[in-house]
């Protein structure tokens, strides 16, 4: 069995998701032997943004620039990655209402026609529903139903369709909120978050 594990906070070993989506692997290393693990880090090693020339090259051209032939080799491993992955661990945190950059570059390689989804006369299809994906969560405020923030919130709602788009439906979100209210609600939030995590159903 395969997981990827995917990191995109930039705070480093200050990172809340960092250590919640390193809780969740280690929690489902110890309950799935031989479980193989493969660790993407977006922000050590980020992914370009989408470009006309890597568009082009999906759609056939051949690429002579060298960078766009290692970017289309890089998307391409990306997509295997994604692909082959039995179980996809996700540390997300809350930048500007939304997901980081980083990991919206990530969702631009892996969210390609014919392979993780496709449009048929009944609409749209997805094609990654084999998958079980666990998304760890940070958010400095509270963005529950009925707070004042709530309209504004993009991270979980968006992630939400992104994977619900290509098929996935064993999607599971853990969160820790209110990380940015006081210390206090950070240790609170990050305790609880972990101990979401001890209740993980094994693979
Ligand atoms: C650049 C930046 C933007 C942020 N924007 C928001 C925001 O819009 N809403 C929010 O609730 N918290 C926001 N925060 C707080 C983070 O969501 C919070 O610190 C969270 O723990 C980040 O996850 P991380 O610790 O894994 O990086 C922001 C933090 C940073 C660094």
């Amino acid at each position: 069995m395969k997981l990827l594990h995917i990191d995109s906070s930039v705070l480093g070993p200050h990172s809340v998701s960092r250590q919640v989506s390193a809780a969740i692997v280690e929690r489902l290393r110890q309950t799935t032997p031989g479980l193989d693990i493969v660790y993407r880090d977006l922000t050590a090693t980020p992914l370009s943004h989408l470009s006309g020339s890597l568009l082009a090259a999906a759609q056939g051209v051949t690429p002579t620039d060298p960078a766009v032939q290692r970017d289309v080799a890089l998307s391409q491993a990306v997509l295997d990655e994604f692909l082959s992955a039995d179980m996809v661990v996700l540390g997300a945190p809350m930048y500007n209402f939304t997901i980081p950059s980083q990991l919206k570059a990530w969702i631009d390689r892996i969210l390609v026609a014919g392979k993780t989804f496709r449009y048929s006369a009944q609409g749209p299809e997805g094609l990654a529903g084999n998958k079980r994906v666990i998304v760890a969560i940070s958010r400095g405020g509270f963005y529950g139903p009925g707070t004042q923030a709530a309209a504004l919130e993009h991270l979980e709602s968006y992630l939400h369709g992104v994977f619900g788009f290509i098929g996935v439906t064993k999607l599971e979100f853990i969160s820790a909120d209110g990380v940015r209210v006081g210390p206090e609600h950070r240790e609170k939030a990050l305790a609880s978050a972990l101990q979401a995590v001890t209740k993980l159903e094994a693979a």
